[in-house]
């Protein structure tokens, strides 16, 4: 990103409107805080029994648990209450989608689609995740969840050596990732994925074979079972340091993609020998929100570029890809910047993308101050709408770092093709957009109002086609390279 935002965070939480039944001091008590155990080893969580509802049906809330008969200990069920929970007469619907002004119209096919998901998470935290203080409530999960989902927000985004090890074997951080940070990863990977050259996998790939490394839930599996054909056998390898968060998404795959075969692996990835005994290569290697744990912590250092290569040549069938995607802060995506190099420098794989080129980043380790991160639209599933006004927070569009890998070969750069790096600005009358591509960072400058809209309008991330002659200009202290629009401007 160049002359960048500061990537949104939560802000804080509102008060409650209604505060007649505000959160309980102290953290929920833990339905289960089994360190981690391998899946195979821990009796099956009792189902809800509920079927799937459709992304616009009712959001389940929270009444006294029926008994199971198995003596297992008794769970709430989800009962269908109006979406909006606590205020049932207050529209839901927002607008469709929230762009910022000045950014491209959105098309018909554009947004991920998350289907059933965003329901059945729903159903699912209803049914597994309700501390004991809320099972006689009629409460709206927005609110069971909020104060542990403003937690793991703030852990997210303060220095990572706050985040506790094994954060995710904790129900209520469960829960609350479930709920919220599983239909916006899912949503971002969908896109990456779709924008990406890894995508969509040769069609001779039968079963898709899928390595998704610190899976949490499944996350990024999830998006390629919701984008790829049914027609196309999906086989997916889990591995984590979280078990139950691997059974939680073992349980959603099987209510996405029933025919997906899962396998799940849980465990320390700094140990080695985790890696060592997977057998097999994988046609996909996905890789979601997890090199900024690696890069803090652990005794054994390796470097995230080391990590991704030997994941790589390990595991990486021929022709297949890696795709890996971080938030959209500074820090993260300078790791997958320092990945990049490495792979560049190091190894033979091809960069897919969002690069269009394999010189040094512009924006990596020369020019801290700038990262690159890419912004697109979505539409906000009413639970996330919901914990947002929850938690203060608007998360209106998806921002995300990210970079695809291959076997496939350098792919040769299409001529004048850039991609949007910075937003658009004036600056002395004139129009300005930092673009990238494989001449490095260039600026587009326009002198007139004959901006073409493809490069005004286009979403931060985005490629778009800029023909015009290159030069080298002052500005300020600096130098740049600047793209001219090759017609002669009206002056
Ligand atoms: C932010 S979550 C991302 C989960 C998932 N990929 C997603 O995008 O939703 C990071 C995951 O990395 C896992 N993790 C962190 N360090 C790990 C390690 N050393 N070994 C195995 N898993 C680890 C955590 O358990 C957690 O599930």
């Amino acid at each position: 990103m160049v002359g960048p935002r500061k990537p949104t965070r939560p802000t804080g939480p509102k008060p409650p409107r209604k505060p007649s039944r505000g959160p309980a001091k102290g953290p929920p008590k833990p339905e289960n805080s089994q360190a981690v155990t391998p899946a195979s080893q821990r009796p099956p969580r009792p189902r809800s029994g509920s079927g799937p509802r459709t992304a616009d049906g009712p959001r389940p809330s929270i009444v006294k648990g029926q008994r199971p008969t198995d003596g297992a200990r008794p769970r709430p069920v989800p009962r269908p209450v109006p979406r909006t929970g606590a205020r049932p007469s207050r529209p839901l619907i927002l607008p469709r989608v929230e762009r910022p002004a000045r950014q491209a119209p959105i098309l018909p096919g554009d947004l991920p689609d998350l289907g059933q998901l965003p329901s059945l998470l729903a159903q699912h935290v209803a049914a597994h995740y309700t501390p004991h203080r809320f099972e006689k409530a009629t409460l709206p999960l927005e609110r069971i969840h909020r104060d542990a989902l403003l937690q793991l927000s703030g852990l997210f985004t303060s220095e990572r050596p706050d985040l506790p090890a094994g954060y995710l074997t904790q129900p209520k951080y469960r829960g609350a990732y479930l709920l919220y940070f599983v239909p916006t990863g899912v949503a971002t990977m969908m896109t990456v994925l779709r924008d990406s050259l890894a995508w969509p996998p040769s069609p001779d790939r039968k079963p898709l074979r899928v390595l998704d490394i610190a899976s949490g839930p499944l996350t990024a599996s999830l998006a390629v079972a919701l984008l790829l054909p049914p027609d196309v056998p999906l086989e997916v390898t889990a591995i984590d340091a979280s078990g139950p968060i691997l059974d939680d998404g073992r349980t959603l795959m099987r209510q996405i993609r029933p025919d997906a075969v899962v396998h799940t692996l849980s465990g320390n990835l700094r140990e080695g020998r985790l890696l060592r005994d997977l057998k097999g290569r994988f046609d996909l290697i996905l890789m979601a929100n997890f090199l900024n744990e690696w890069s803090v912590g652990g005794r054994k250092k390796q470097e995230p570029g080391e990590f991704v290569e030997k994941v790589m040549v390990d595991h990486l069938a021929e022709g297949g890809a890696a795709v890996l995607v971080e938030p959209a802060t500074r820090t993260a995506s300078h790791h997958l910047i320092a990945v990049r190099e490495h792979i560049v420098e190091n190894t033979g794989i091809a960069l897919l993308g969002p690069c269009l080129g394999t010189m040094p980043c512009p924006l990596g380790a020369a020019s801290m101050r700038d990262w690159c991160h890419a912004e697109r639209p979505w539409e906000r599933p009413p639970m996330v709408v919901a914990l947002d006004e929850a938690i203060g927070h608007r998360r209106s569009t998806l921002k995300y770092s990210w970079l695809a890998l291959g076997d496939r070969g350098q792919p040769v750069p299409a001529p004048n093709k850039y991609r949007a790096v910075g937003g658009p600005m004036r600056a002395a009358g004139a129009f300005r957009r930092y673009l990238c591509g494989p001449e490095g960072r260039v600026v587009a400058l326009f002198e007139d109002d004959r901006v073409p809209a493809t490069l005004r309008d286009a979403w931060r991330g985005q490629s778009v086609v800029v023909t015009g002659d290159l030069s080298i200009a002052r500005r300020g202290p600096y130098e740049e390279t600047v793209l001219r629009p090759q017609t002669p401007q009206r002056r």
